[in-house]
């Protein structure tokens, strides 16, 4: 049994959750459109030829913002292909995914998608292929009201009112070689600047992402940022990170603390953005966008692999990429990223798991069939939908354990919330102890708990490993159960996490 002692207290805060954590990222990839979202024909389609049952899926895992329409897809793709009657959209090459795009599904059916899963927009223009003009006509297009050539074509196009969408992203990973009109910081710097400014010249309202880098990994990270940031600090308001995480080589301690490297990355960019920031003489500071992040088994062999899709040789639409089925450890490892996010909201305002169905997703689905959460749904929905208030600032003192790429680790990782206005703490917690159960007590400081109103926990089911995953035959065989066994005594509340587990607990409370 390993220990830990978490301290909160109620006048030590990080700041409010941000709304827009809880994103995550819809692309022309795979199946995350065609037979994902958008299935017309499908028994449970409505009249646009959304599937219900993943709308509703959606509006459960309680995602706030989804990024669209990519991605390595939008840096070759004309937003105009995507909007008038679709039956007079052209079928184009996608290059970035080796893939027949038909087009009948482009913004104003994704506005409607968002309209009806309640989720804010986060649109992102192509500076690969496309440059300036593209990115403002796609803006005039998109917000301004009318009497405009673009503006009155939306509303011919069957939308008299704007999409009013306030977050955009300036291109995609352009640091990256793979990606088509990869460019040089400096380069990008330029462009992503002139284009935002003329982005902005036709809505000032909007909000700016300029690209990061690609990962954490790339040669150029860190300088990236340094230059994109010098040209274009005063037009952008955030900068972006993208990573993706595995198991590498059954070294499951490293992967389970993964999270050391989300925190890592997100401090070495804050530090570059202040950097500029103080360098530049700048008033306002550089938020994060954490735009891409999950688990992604990048080297597991498959047919699904985007390598085998190109080796096949054949042009297909909305061929099955990178499906990836998710275990107990993968809904473990989300869930520490989750609390790395959420420790850090006082300037990663913006993230977006990637993707949302399909493609490297919590909601999986069968053409023609059912959809079903994988267990990453649950570390995702539950912090989605019960992260209120203020994030605390915890103490954490507890046993810790070896790791091979981040030296030492803590065992249990939690972050918390305090929602003043509804008298609520919700703790989230993983216990990173692949074989001892971890006895967790938390102590509050300047507030009373009244009771445990909710504990429950995700672990390995009975008779199963932890690789167990879901699928269309046990679509909820890893889910959440009741956590049993928490107590209260007097301010502090005592609870077991058993082995490889995600828990979240919610006191009621009251100020003291
Ligand atoms: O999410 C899958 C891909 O990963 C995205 O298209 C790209 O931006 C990233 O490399």
């Amino acid at each position: 049994m390993s220990r830990a002692t978490i301290t909160a207290d109620r006048d030590f805060t990080v700041g409010p959750v941000p709304h827009r954590l809880f994103g995550s990222f819809v692309e022309h990839m795979g199946r995350c459109v065609y037979s994902g979202i958008y299935e017309p024909g499908h028994p449970q389609a409505e009249e646009h030829g959304f599937r219900r049952d993943v709308l509703s899926l959606v509006r459960e895992l309680g995602v706030s913002v989804v990024r669209y329409p990519g991605g390595n897809f939008v840096s070759g793709y004309r937003w105009e292909d995507g909007v008038g009657p679709v039956s007079q959209r052209p079928r184009r090459i996608d290059g970035a995914w080796h893939s027949i795009e038909t087009n009948a599904f482009g913004l104003h059916e994704f506005a409607d998608w968002a309209r009806q899963a309640d989720v804010e927009i986060m649109e992102a223009v192509n500076l690969g292929t496309r440059g300036v003009d593209a990115a403002r006509s796609l803006v005039e297009y998109a917000n301004h009201p009318g009497g405009t050539c673009l503006s009155d074509l939306r509303r011919r196009n069957g939308s008299p009112d704007p999409f009013g969408i306030k977050l955009w992203c300036l291109g995609n990973e352009m640091d990256g070689p793979w990606q088509i009109g990869h460019k040089s910081a400096d380069e990008y710097g330029r462009l992503a600047t002139e284009a935002g400014k003329a982005m902005k010249l036709v809505d000032p309202s909007i909000e700016l992402v300029a690209c990061g880098s690609s990962n954490s990994g790339m040669p150029t990270f860190g300088t990236w940022e340094q230059t994109v940031l010098r040209h274009a600090y005063d037009v952008v308001d955030n900068i972006s990170l993208h990573a993706y995480y595995e198991e590498q080589d059954g070294d499951v301690a490293s992967f389970l603390a993964t999270a050391l490297d989300m925190d890592h990355f997100i401090e070495s960019v804050v530090a570059t953005a202040d950097a500029v920031r103080a360098a530049g003489k700048h008033d306002k500071r550089i938020n994060l966008s954490f735009d891409e992040w999950n688990v992604w088994y990048t080297r597991r062999p498959g047919e699904d692999q985007p390598d085998a899709i190109s080796e096949r040789g054949g042009w297909h639409e909305h061929p099955r990429i990178i499906e990836d089925a998710y275990s107990v450890t993968d809904a473990v490892v989300v869930g520490t990223l989750l609390n790395s996010l959420l420790r850090h909201g006082d300037r990663v305002r913006i993230a977006n798991l990637a993707q949302l169905v399909n493609v490297i997703a919590p909601i999986l689905t069968e053409e023609g069939g059912p959809a079903w959460r994988q267990s990453i749904f649950w570390p995702f929905s539950q912090m989605a939908n019960r992260a209120k208030g203020q994030v605390l600032r915890l103490a954490v003192d507890g046993d810790r354990y070896r790791t091979e790429k981040f030296g030492d680790a803590d065992l249990v990782d939690a972050s918390a919330t305090w929602d003043d206005e509804n008298g609520c703490v919700s703790m989230f917690l993983a216990n990173r102890g692949l074989e001892e159960s971890a006895e967790v007590s938390v102590a509050l400081r300047g507030l009373d708990t009244a009771r445990i109103a909710r504990a429950e926990v995700l672990t390995v089911p009975a008779g199963a490993d932890r690789f167990a995953t879901n699928d269309a035959g046990r679509p909820d065989r890893v889910r959440p159960a009741a956590l049993d066994g928490v107590v209260l005594d007097g301010a502090t509340t005592r609870l077991t996490l058993p082995p490889l587990s995600w828990a979240v607990v919610e006191l009621d409370v009251t100020r003291s």
